[in-house]
Formats: structure tokens, C-alpha cells, sequence
């Protein structure tokens, strides 16, 4: 477990920084201890999973035997009210209410809201462009979907830096030093919470003055509705959307540029993963939008998805606590000890993908086991956007893919750290527009 207090927590952080946590961390040590080890990182003694049988005990008995643990910095800065410091029936509830715009109920209304938001942001921030930075073009894209498209609140200019002050400093440690990232993210913490304010009062206001309370269907709404209603607290509501877009955010966009990384890499994938698209336009008029029957044709393309998360998982894993004494595999994880379940433990493992470090979609047509991929995590607190990720991302590909050529200026880009992972020179990319020979084709 390393040295007294501090454990293992330099090697831990210094292998993440680098991006190399499995290959240096978590992979020498299952190799020395097996799949199951312990140390301790940041002052807590941790006991490290992996294995889909591991994952599936682990993330299914949330609340009976573990339950989340996040760094003091990030429940500070997303807010102690939101979903992920919720247990048991507050959680359920409010996963409820979210769900509802989120699951695959909230879709049909979702698909349009997509398509239009994509167009624009190609309209406005690609057209005339030769060069733009995909990952960066995702942020702010992914930004507006989550607060235009799912909220139903307008983005004004200076949010997007605002809330990502804030991103910066959810895993910095938790110290108010004028200066730090914790302490700039506090800051941008406050200016957030005004402006949230501001707009829920807003939404609140409308919406006792009028009789149709839920009538636009966005997910402020519901929230809102659910203060009228005395079952949410406006701290609840804050907190929440402060928390959805940190959710969305980072991981969503690096989804987005690994899948078009191992595009560029795959030339064939790529024929392939066209093909699928160029169906999909083949009977519709140039401007038509796609719709949610479209993105289930878009079988490969989630295949090419799945698979880029796969090898470059957006997150590496997530910390647990136990809170009972746990008997797992011969072994007792004693109450109050941390566990944390890993991405790369099953992704990279031959036991559960053949080769599994070659880029193979095709993979995704047999049945993969239960647990062995987890980018979106599973159990009670399996990701709440899985649906919103995967029409944000087929939504994106299939719009750049039919009215782009692009390809990558830097083919070897490293990702880098902070603290999730990133293109490190924000993947630029050359464009040019292709040609709209079917603008005049109608349906
Ligand atoms: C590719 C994109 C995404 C990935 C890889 C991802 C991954 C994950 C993972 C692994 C978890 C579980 C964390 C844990 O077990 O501690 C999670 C939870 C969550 N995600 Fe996502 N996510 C993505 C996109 C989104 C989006 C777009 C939203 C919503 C706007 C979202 C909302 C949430 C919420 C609310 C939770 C907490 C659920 C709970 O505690 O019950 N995620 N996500």
C-alpha cells in the first residue's frame, strides 16, 4: 500500500497525468496481485477492480454495499444536492425526472433538436473555415445541445468559459489558495449559481402564469415544475444542471474526436461507415432533417462509436465507498475503504475481446458480456445521457461526414490529462465542403 498516509498517490496521479494509468498503474499490479489489489491513494486505503464480474457486483449493489465517493472538490463545485451525491429513493426520484427528457421516451423530441443545433453550429462555425479544431468545435457544441436542446435554456456569450473555470477544478484538490484552480472554479462556481438563479426564478415566474405548466417539454421545466410542486428544492435544481453539463461535456467530446480519429486512421471502416450515411441521404431533400428511424440504419457508425470508447474510454472508472463490511472473491473490503471499478480492466482484456487493442467495430455484431463494456459505467447509476451521447454523437458524424471532407493535420496526436482525457493540440482538422450536387434532389 505504499508509503504511510500518502500510499501510492504520486505514482497513481503521475501515471494518470501521463495518461498511462493502466499500463503503468493498474496493469503491473494485476499482473503482480491479480485482478483484485489494494493501496492507498490520497490518504484512503483503495481497493482496485477489475473483471466484469467485478464490475457487476460492484456497480450493481450501489446503495446495498457501496456507494459513490467523489473527491471534496467536485462536490463542492457541482453542488452537494446533485444526482450523484443522492442515494437510494432521493436518487431514484430524481433520476426519474431527468429520465424522463433523457430516456429513450424524450427522443422524438430530441432528434429534431439535434439535427437543427448540429446544422447550425456547421452553418456558423465550419462554412468558410479551412481549419477548425474538431475538439474544441464538439465542446461547444455538445455545451448548446445539453443547455439549448435539453434544458431549454439559451446559451448567452461568456457561459461556456464560465462553466468550463469550473470543470477545470473538480478534481484539483480542495484548497482555497487565492490563484488555484480550485479557488478560480469556486469563483466561476458563484457567477454560475447567480445566473442559474436568475433563469430559474425566470422559468418559475413563467410558468405559474400560465395553466400549461409543462407545455415546452425541456427539462428545466420539469425540474421547475417539480419546485411548484414542493418535491424539488431550487438548490436541487441548480445543482443538477451545474452537474448534467459536467457530465456531458468533456466525455461527449472526446467521444467524438476518438471516433473520428480511428475514422482516419481506418480508411476502410470509413468507406464503410460513408456508405451507411449515404444511404440515409439518398431519398431525402437537402435540407431534410434526420430522424430517430435514420439513426437506427446508423448501425455501424454506433458500431465505430462503441468501439473508439472502447479503446479510449472518456472515462477511466469511478470511485466507490463501502459502507458495510464486503466479502468479495475470498476477500473482506472493510467498511469505509474505497473501491474503484475500471474502464480498462475489461476493455483491454483478451478474455473478454479478441486482440483486444486492434480497432475492430465488427466486433459489436456478437454479444459482448454482460459488464466487460462499461464506458458509461452500469448498475443504478449507469450513465443518465447514454441516449443523449449517442444521438449527439451519430447526429455530428452524419452531418460532417455528408457535407465534409476533412482530414486530421496532426495523425499522431497525443491525448493528454485534465483531469479527463484530450487531444492535446485540440485535434485540428482541414475541411473542405462537398459538393451539394443533391441541394435540388427532392424526396
Ligand atoms: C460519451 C459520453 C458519456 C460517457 C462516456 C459517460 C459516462 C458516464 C459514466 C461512466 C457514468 C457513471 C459514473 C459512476 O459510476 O460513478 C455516468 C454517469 C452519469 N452521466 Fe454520463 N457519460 C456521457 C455522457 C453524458 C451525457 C450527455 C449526460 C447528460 C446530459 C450524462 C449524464 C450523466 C449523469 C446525470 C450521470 C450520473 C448518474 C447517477 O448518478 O445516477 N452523461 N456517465
Amino acid at each position: 500500500m505504499g508509503l504511510p498516509f500518502i500510499g501510492e498517490t504520486m505514482e497513481f496521479f503521475n501515471a494518470h497525468r501521463r495518461n498511462q494509468l493502466f499500463e503503468v498503474f493498474v496493469h503491473p499490479r494485476i499482473l503482480k496481485h491479480g485482478n483484485i489489489f489494494k493501496t492507498r491513494i490520497m490518504g484512503s486505503p483503495t481497493v482496485v477492480v477489475n473483471g466484469a464480474e467485478a464490475n457487476k457486483f460492484l456497480l450493481s449493489n450501489e446503495f446495498k454495499l457501496v456507494k459513490s465517493s467523489w473527491p471534496s472538490s467536485s462536490v463542492q463545485l457541482m453542488g452537494s444536492d446533485s444526482i450523484m451525491e443522492k442515494d437510494g429513493e432521493r436518487h431514484r426520484f430524481l433520476r426519474g425526472v431527468i429520465g424522463t427528457s433523457l430516456g429513450y421516451a424524450g427522443l422524438e423530441l430530441l432528434v429534431p433538436k439535434l439535427c437543427n443545433s448540429v446544422k447550425l453550429h456547421l452553418a456558423t462555425k465550419w462554412k468558410g473555415q479551412e481549419e477548425i479544431s474538431l475538439y474544441r468545435s464538439t465542446k461547444v457544441l455538445s455545451f448548446s445541445i445539453v443547455f439549448e436542446c435539453l434544458l431549454g435554456i439559451k446559451v448567452e456569450p461568456g457561459m461556456l468559459d464560465i462553466f468550463e473555470k469550473v470543470l477545470e477544478g473538480v478534481f484539483s484538490p480542495a484548497v482555497m489558495l487565492p490563484g488555484s484552480k480550485f479557488w478560480r472554479a469556486k469563483k466561476a462556481r458563484v457567477e454560475i449559481e447567480k445566473m442559474l438563479v436568475k433563469v430559474v426564478k425566470e422559468k418559475r415566474r413563467e410558468m405559474e402564469g400560465s395553466l400549461q405548466r409543462e407545455q415546452d417539454g425541456m427539462l428545466l421545466s420539469k425540474l421547475v415544475y417539480g419546485m411548484i410542486q414542493g418535491e424539488i428544492s431550487e438548490k436541487e435544481v441548480i445543482d443538477n444542471v451545474v452537474l448534467l453539463v459536467f457530465a456531458a461535456h468533456d466525455t461527449t467530446s472526446f467521444a467524438v474526436a476518438m471516433t473520428f480519429k480511428m475514422l482516419a486512421q481506418h480508411p476502410d471502416c470509413y468507406g464503410k461507415l460513408l456508405q451507411e450515411h449515404v444511404a440515409i441521404i439518398s431519398n431525402k431533400r437537402w435540407d431534410e432533417n434526420v430522424t430517430l428511424e435514420d439513426i437506427k440504419k446508423m448501425k455501424y457508425t454506433w458500431q465505430v462509436a462503441r468501439e473508439s470508447m472502447r479503446l479510449f474510454p472518456p472515462i477511466f472508472g469511478s470511485f466507490r465507498k463501502a459502507i458495510t463490511d464486503i466479502e468479495y472473491e475470498g476477500f473482506i473490503i472493510p467498511r469505509g475503504w474505497k473501491v474503484l471499478w475500471t474502464t480498462y480492466g475489461t476493455h483491454y482484456n483478451e478474455d473478454y475481446f479478441k486482440d483486444p487493442m486492434s480497432f475492430n467495430p465488427g466486433r459489436f455484431e456478437e454479444g459482448i458480456p454482460q459488464y466487460a463494456f462499461v464506458p458509461f459505467g452500469g448498475g443504478p447509476r449507469v450513465c443518465a445521457g447514454y441516449q443523449l451521447a449517442k444521438l449527439n454523437i451519430l447526429i455530428f458524424v452524419h452531418y460532417v461526414v455528408t457535407q465534409y471532407e476533412w482530414f486530421l493535420l496532426h495523425p499522431d496526436e497525443p491525448i493528454a490529462m485534465d483531469p479527463l482525457p484530450f487531444p492535446s493540440l485540440g485535434m485540428p482538422i482541414r475541411i473542405s465542403p462537398k459538393s451539394t450536387s443533391n441541394e435540388t434532389t427532392t424526396k
